[in-house]
């Protein structure tokens, strides 16, 4: 049973009255759909070939209870592909395009959460194989990864029914850009961690999600352009669902707070690495809302606490942003 006790929040767009279903549109394209199938088809992998490597290929000595921690944080949001996708056709059902988008960007997380638990159970059985669920950190690692493998994708998908689901009062630009951003994210995550991570088959895994989140955050960034051309007025409703903008799994795992510090470490090690990844986030914001609007949501918004209004948060100050970006530039 979870003990996640966050509930949906959306401080800055509460008050925001509902639309009907049939007013839940984007911007019509089947040139996007079948452009994203035929990318889908060209760089898509295979998880076959994934399921098939067998678990000796895995250089378990390399992996570090930081890099388990990973796997199962992201096994776990990803396992949550079902309701997400369920609640995006609800939302969507009068947008054709998207919902034909959503069946096959459906298929591909559900890929990502199949071959991350599979490679969970491969380092399940490599250090059983190995014999090193004997030492301490090889101990560590299958307690996580039994955790993980055992009750946890149940709890994530209670969790999700209580406590999360598409915010039914934005409007649809405000639905995109925010899963524009997720996807950003998600992506940044996994070839970050990819680039860090010591153990080969992970890397490779974590560099075939990567360019699917990739695809995906492509395809909502070209919607939201999309609604934001065809009504300019909507800017300003836009910025405020970025400033309370969380990533999902703040509302499906019961220690996220500690998960995304671990997460973070393991995939930006230094500081170097964190204030780049900041930088590229801002420049993807930027070029979707604007320099202004961007800088907007990074004082203003909840960035730093995962959408949630927390007064123990500070918020980020304009200057030290233009800092990060003009060194950066500089
Ligand atoms: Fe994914
Ligand atoms: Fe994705």
């Amino acid at each position: 049973m979870s003990k996640l006790n966050k509930r949906e929040a959306f401080p800055f767009t509460r008050n925001q009255p509902l639309l009907s279903p049939s007013e839940h549109r984007t911007v019509p394209s089947q040139d996007d759909v079948i452009a994203f199938y035929r990318t889908h088809e060209r760089v898509g992998w295979s998880l076959s070939e994934f399921i098939d490597i067998p678990w000796s290929e895995l250089q378990v000595e390399k992996l570090t209870p930081a890099d388990v921690h990973v796997v199962e944080t992201t096994m776990l949001v990803e396992s949550n592909n079902p309701d997400y996708v369920a609640n995006l056709i609800e939302y969507f059902q009068a947008d054709q395009d998207v919902c034909d988008f959503i069946m096959m960007w459906g298929i591909e997380e559900w890929k990502h959460y199949y071959a991350l638990r599979n490679y969970l159970t491969k380092v399940r059985t490599a250090l059983t194989m190995k014999d090193l669920g004997s030492t301490a950190r090889g101990a560590e690692i299958e307690a996580s990864v039994h955790h993980a493998l055992a009750d946890d994708v149940e709890a994530v998908r209670e969790a999700s029914s209580e406590n999360w689901g598409l915010p039914m009062h934005y409007l649809p630009a405000q639905v995109v850009a925010n899963t524009t951003v997720q996807e950003f994210v998600t992506a940044e995550f996994y070839l970050n961690h990819a680039l860090h991570t010591q153990e080969p088959v992970l890397a490779k895994l974590e560099m075939l999600l990567a360019k699917d989140e990739t695809r995906h955050e492509m395809f909502y960034e070209h919607k939201t352009k999309d609604c934001l051309d065809a009504d300019p007025d909507i800017m300003p409703l836009v910025v405020e669902s970025l400033k309370e903008f969380g990533m999902p799994g703040a509302y499906l795992v019961d220690d996220y707070g500690e998960r995304r510090k671990a997460m973070e470490q393991a995939a930006f090690p230094t500081l170097a690495d964190k204030k780049a990844e900041f930088v590229r986030l801002f420049s993807k914001m930027t070029r979707i809302i604007g320099h202004d609007n961007t800088m907007q949501v990074f004082t203003e918004g909840n960035y730093l606490s995962d959408g949630v209004d927390d007064a123990s948060v500070k918020k980020m100050r304009p200057e030290m942003i233009t800092r990060l970006l003009t060194r950066r530039l500089g």
